[in-house]
């Protein structure tokens, strides 16, 4: 037992060494586009919350009542005793309102990605990825039998010269449409060209687009998915995650996703809450523009202050580079009252380290105005 703790000991001693020590700082409560902390009140510029639906009180009151009304537990795998009605009538109205033939709901993001990448491919199939995935993609697709190429990050000629060396082989593309890290968005038109040249299958993960872009928050990706994957836990303010898919693909998850199988399943107010929230989702046009809006002008003005910043909608990533540098610049920010993420390796490249500027319906111009000339002063002092 000492040597195994002295192991554990020494490689977070050298994981601190090099910046990328992670120790997240307790909230005590969050009060709109604010987060109260023991150090006291801090705007939040590291939230997925994209339309403020997770502080809505609307959805918080429709929460507590289907909380109240069906209980707190399903208390079984869907494939168990955990298969109700409710459920599968949320799945249905997901499946409508985004479009696609079955929806299949997930206690998490990370599982969805598990389930789905480790279950549907054999040793015979191509997965050609982009290689800004998330690590939930990272990890479905290290479970899977199937042979994997990176491509570089939004390079879709990089990918035209992988799917040349394909051949007849199973093919199928694994993208973002809205890059967690990066901000940017997929090349929807082009990658829709390559498929329709190639005929590969084609699997998005809209975890940051839907709710936000597109007609209704219906995302970007409709018109090359096969499969996409959205989650609960950011712009639609649950908690969960879901699985757009045809409806064989519903079935094989159901015989053979070992992380849907043996694993509880959301209850059913959970369920009744996803409904409620399409409700509300059809309804946020206003927060939608805004959130576009404001996130523009926090991308132009950190530009304007000679910033190399990326990102194409709510996510912009600011360029830093070394990780003790990013870590050092959110911590100071941190004590000016702005609360924003280093994204550091192996979330980003080694030596890639950014901000991680998660921009919501509920930041105001002032807001705005607070943020770019305190990173301005944390930046000329390190
Ligand atoms: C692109 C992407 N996919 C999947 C996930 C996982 O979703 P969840 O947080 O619901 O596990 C995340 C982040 O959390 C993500 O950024």
């Amino acid at each position: 037992m000492d040597n195994f703790i002295e192991r554990l000991k020494t490689r977070l001693r050298l994981h601190r060494q090099a910046g990328l020590y992670r120790r997240p700082p307790e909230i005590i409560r969050r009060e709109g586009a604010s987060l109260i902390l023991a150090e006291g009140r801090v705007l939040n510029f590291a939230s997925n919350d994209y339309l403020g639906l997770g502080v809505s009180e609307v959805l918080r009151k429709q929460v507590g009542r289907n909380f109240e009304k069906y209980g707190s537990s399903s208390s079984s795998s869907r494939l168990v005793s955990g298969n109700y009605s409710l459920i599968a009538e949320a799945e249905r109205a997901y499946a409508r309102y985004f479009g696609y033939e079955e929806a299949l709901f997930f206690p998490s993001g990370y599982q969805a990605n598990l389930a789905l990448l480790s279950t549907l491919f054999d040793s015979g199939t191509l997965v050609l990825f982009d290689k800004h995935i998330h690590a939930s993609s990272v990890k479905g697709l290290a479970l899977s039998p199937a042979q994997l190429a990176g491509y570089n990050h939004s390079s879709l000629n990089h990918l035209r010269k992988r799917l040349d060396r394909a051949g007849e082989r199973e093919t199928v593309v694994l993208t973002e449409s809205l890059f967690s890290m990066d901000g940017d968005l997929l090349d929807v038109p082009g990658l829709a060209g390559l498929k329709d040249r190639y005929g590969f299958v084609c699997i998005v993960d809209e975890a940051h687009a839907l709710g936000v872009l597109g007609e209704g928050g219906c995302g970007v990706a409709r018109p090359v998915a096969d499969i996409a994957v959205g989650t609960f836990g950011k712009a639609l303010g649950l908690f969960g995650a879901f699985l757009l898919v045809p409806a064989v693909v519903k079935e094989h998850l159901f015989n053979f996703a070992s992380p849907l199988i043996y694993s509880t399943t959301l209850p059913e107010a959970h369920a009744a809450s996803a409904i409620d929230i399409l409700a509300l989702l059809a309804r946020q046009d206003e927060s939608r523009r805004r959130l576009r809006d404001i996130s523009l002008e926090m991308k132009n003005g950190l530009r304007e202050e000679g910033f190399t910043v990326q990102g194409d909608a709510h996510i912009l990533a600011l360029e830093i580079g070394e990780e003790g540098k990013a870590l050092e610049v959110s911590n100071r920010l941190r004590e000016r009252g702005i609360f924003v993420l280093s994204a550091r390796y192996p979330t980003v490249p080694l030596g890639k380290a950014i901000l991680r500027i998660g921009m919501t319906a509920l930041h105001t111009r002032e807001d705005v105005k607070r943020f770019i000339p305190s990173l301005k002063e944390v930046m000329v002092r390190i």
